[in-house]
């Protein structure tokens, strides 16, 4: 149902002007700058991007370097972010804006959504924040915010909900700040009309536009199903140390965490005196081994549970030799080149 918002406008922006957060992308809200942070920020929250942002513009200043930066490097940068291939996705945009774009983003919404990883959020979000274009960014925060303004029980997972909205806020974006306006949402949404628990209504510059809370029902709005539950994957996981070099091996191209480094895994949960079964079925009978506990990592649709073991090798075992996809690395190549993601880090933190 088509809601008039066009009163939240004037409340946002001033509010924005004394109450927006300072980010390193928005002191220089230079295409790429924009670009790199939008992309870090699918999926992840501002406190978390705030280093990795730093580093990765350091690394890698401009379109012309990601477009031919090394992919070892890429996943080093993006390591512990998750969603890897949304970095995979930013170098292919990068060498198609150098070869059809004269090596400049698009500021044109459409042209944008052509590239590699850009969907309409993030496009909405470029030409706003980048080219002041009169665009819109919807995700769940401004569905929340919306809806709770609206006092509407619409289920805000619904597709149809977002377009409506989407075109809602298309008609109200002002002119003069489209970036700003969409700017002010994340923010409001980051910190007052907050996703979980209650919001912070008596902070909200739009409190007395907001049916939610005249009616009392901002803990009712907004309407989602409940989550699907996760698949669960037992995993036993092994710090294979010989000389002070571990184990690491190669993920498969493609699937979950493709291409990256993993420490050795069996895929069940295994008891010390299994594991020595295991372990001397792969030859290998010189060794102490350490338990290092139980660790979970949670992926979009999936948990890992995992049992890890510290092996310490008192020889190389021949299973491990000439298989290009392991490596023996040591403490500064783990911590330098090889891209571990953070599922892993229960069982690497004593090392780094
Ligand atoms: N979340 C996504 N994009 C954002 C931005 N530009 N500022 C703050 N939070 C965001």
């Amino acid at each position: 149902m088509s809601y008039n918002y066009e009163e939240i406008v004037p409340y946002l922006l001033h509010w924005f002007d004394y109450n927006a957060r300072v980010l390193p992308w928005r002191e220089n809200p230079k295409p790429y700058y924009v670009w790199i942070s939008e992309i870090m920020l699918q999926q992840t929250r501002v406190e978390a991007v705030r280093g990795y942002f730093d580093r990765f513009i350091e690394a890698i200043p401009d379109i012309e370097a990601l477009a031919t930066v090394d992919d070892e490097k890429l996943m080093k940068l993006w390591e512990g972010l998750g969603y890897y291939n949304r970095a995979r996705n930013l170098k292919k945009a990068a060498q198609v804006i150098m070869s059809d774009y004269l090596g400049e983003l698009p500021s044109d919404y459409h042209e944008l959504l052509k590239l590699p990883g850009i969907g309409v959020y993030t496009a909405g979000a470029i030409a706003s924040i980048a080219y002041r274009q009169p665009e819109v960014a919807i995700d769940g925060n401004v569905l929340r915010i919306a809806t709770r303004i609206a006092g509407s029980f619409d289920d805000i997972t619904k597709e149809s909900v977002k377009k409506e909205l989407w075109k809602d806020f298309k008609r109200i974006v002002p002119k003069d700040r489209p970036g700003d306006f969409n700017q002010s949402l994340m923010d409001l949404g980051a910190m007052v009309c907050i996703p979980n628990g209650k919001p912070h209504c008596e902070q909200c510059p739009i409190m007395h536009l907001c049916q939610a809370f005249h009616q009392d029902l901002v803990m009712q709005i907004p309407v989602k199903p409940p989550k699907k539950t996760r698949r669960i994957e037992k995993r036993t996981v092994l710090l294979m140390e010989y000389q002070g070099r571990y184990l690491l091996h190669q993920r498969e191209n493609k699937g979950l965490l493709a291409g990256l480094w993993e420490l050795p895994t069996i895929e069940e949960k295994l008891t010390q005196s299994k594991l020595r079964k295991v372990l001397k079925e792969w030859e290998i009978e010189d060794y102490q081994v350490q338990p290092l506990g139980k660790a979970k990592h949670v992926f979009t649709h999936l948990e890992w549970h995992m049992e890890g073991y510290h092996i310490k090798l008192k020889a190389i075992p021949a299973l491990f030799i000439n298989q290009s996809s392991y490596v023996w690395a040591s403490k500064e190549e783990l911590e330098s080149i090889y891209a571990l993601p953070s599922a892993f880090s229960a069982f690497t933190r004593e090392l780094l």
